[in-house]
């Protein structure tokens, strides 16, 4: 149900991202490539405003305008964008050049071809603080834990117990991306059945959050998005991991800014580090420190905040880029120690089921055979 009122003209924003070749091998996005995304966008009538920049490997296009989502003209630009990038990263021979882009020609729409999405429309409040959250060397299910907290957790956000614009909760709408399914989950009443899902992050991702009623918000919009595509099930092998983006709105009867960054004050555990075959910690660093060194990692992620007005980008604010992150970021070097030193073994490798996806069958193909029954 829609709120009656005021006239809408709405606002999307969309967060397009592809690994089109990095610098050197999986570490950071070249500059130059970022130069070109940034001329093809300039050029283009299509945007209201637009900020590139990366994530360790990943060129992220990070755009406004009035097309809604799924647009085929947004998703070309990005498409073509992408291959310009890609087109350069081959002639520097720079590592993995055209990666991302796992089919020929686009088609209408970018979903399904390689390159990750996070799009809302929405109606602007009076003022619309919104943080872009961009990850590297993990998975979608990576962003269940701190959306849940945000949205769902009294301990993270206190704006649940104290502020009734949202006390009455978020709905949550979680995709079974192994079967293409999804269902609408309502916190706090089905929490635990939430979490019974979202915890198995491979399977379960929490794709968006929408307001419920008793808040001043369109019910139709949603208040957070999550990227869900998962390279290998598209390319049916290894070919790089996901490394999600996210878009969330906060303040005005939303998590304030800080409830919405509090979650990453744990440097939880994802899987995707080295080889898209290890669990470690997520670290949040500033853009600058955006890159992947430490056995190609470890996993982190940055938060861009902006002032989005009319369209218009106001920012971006590096927000982790701050020393109140700085015993995050300590925590995570000490898991990351930690988890190193089990080499091989489980927990660091993910488990088998896990594994498929990866080079390992490849390598385990060698035994076939060679097994012999136990009397
Ligand atoms: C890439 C990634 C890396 C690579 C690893 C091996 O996103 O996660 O850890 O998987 O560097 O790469 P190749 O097989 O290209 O040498
Ligand atoms: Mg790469
Ligand atoms: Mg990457």
């Amino acid at each position: 149900m829609v709120h009656p009122g005021k006239p809408r003209m709405k606002t999307t924003i969309s967060i397009i991202k592809a690994d089109v070749g990095s610098c050197p091998g999986h570490a950071v996005v070249h500059p130059e490539l970022i130069k070109i995304a940034e001329e093809a966008l300039k050029k283009s009538d299509l945007l209201i405003d637009f900020h590139v920049t990366n994530c360790g490997d990943d060129l992220e296009l990070i755009m406004t305008h009035n097309r809604g989502v799924d647009s085929d003209k947004i998703h070309q630009l990005a498409w073509n964008t992408f291959e310009k990038a890609a087109e350069k990263a081959k002639e520097m021979k720079l590592y993995g050049a055209g990666q991302d882009l796992l089919k020929d020609a686009f088609s209408g729409n970018i979903r399904g071809m390689g390159p990750g999405i996070a799009e809302m429309e929405f109606t602007e409040r009076k003022s619309e603080p919104v943080v872009a959250f961009l990850m590297d060397k993990t998975e979608p299910g990576a962003f269940n834990l701190p959306i849940f907290r945000m949205f769902a957790d009294p301990f993270n956000t206190a704006g649940l117990v104290i502020d009734p614009a949202f006390h009455d909760g978020f709905q949550f709408e979680v995709w079974d991306i192994l079967e293409h399914k999804r269902v609408m989950m309502s916190c706090p009443e089905e929490m635990y059945d939430l979490l019974a899902l979202i915890g198995a992050k491979s399977r379960y991702v929490i794709k968006r959050v929408y307001p419920k009623e008793g808040g001043k918000l369109p019910l139709d919009e949603p208040v957070a998005v999550v990227s869900t595509e998962k390279l290998s099930f598209i390319a049916g092998e290894y070919v790089g991991k996901d490394d999600p983006v996210g878009i969330v709105r906060s303040q005005s009867g939303l998590p304030a800014l800080g409830e919405v960054l509090e979650p990453f004050a744990f440097p939880h555990l994802v899987s995707g580090w080295m080889r898209g075959s290890h669990n470690g910690p997520i670290m949040p660093v500033g853009q600058k420190n955006a890159k992947c060194t430490r056995f190609d990692g470890p996993p982190r992620i940055v938060a861009l905040g902006f002032q989005c007005s009319n369209g218009k980008l106001h920012g971006p604010v590096d927000l982790f880029d701050d020393i109140a992150f700085d015993r995050a970021r300590k925590t995570a070097l000490k898991i990351a120690d930690y988890m190193r030193r089990h080499g091989p073994f489980e927990p660091h490798r993910l488990p088998l089921g896990d594994m498929e996806y990866t080079t390992l069958p490849k390598v385990l193909k060698k035994f076939e055979g060679k097994f012999v029954d136990i009397d």
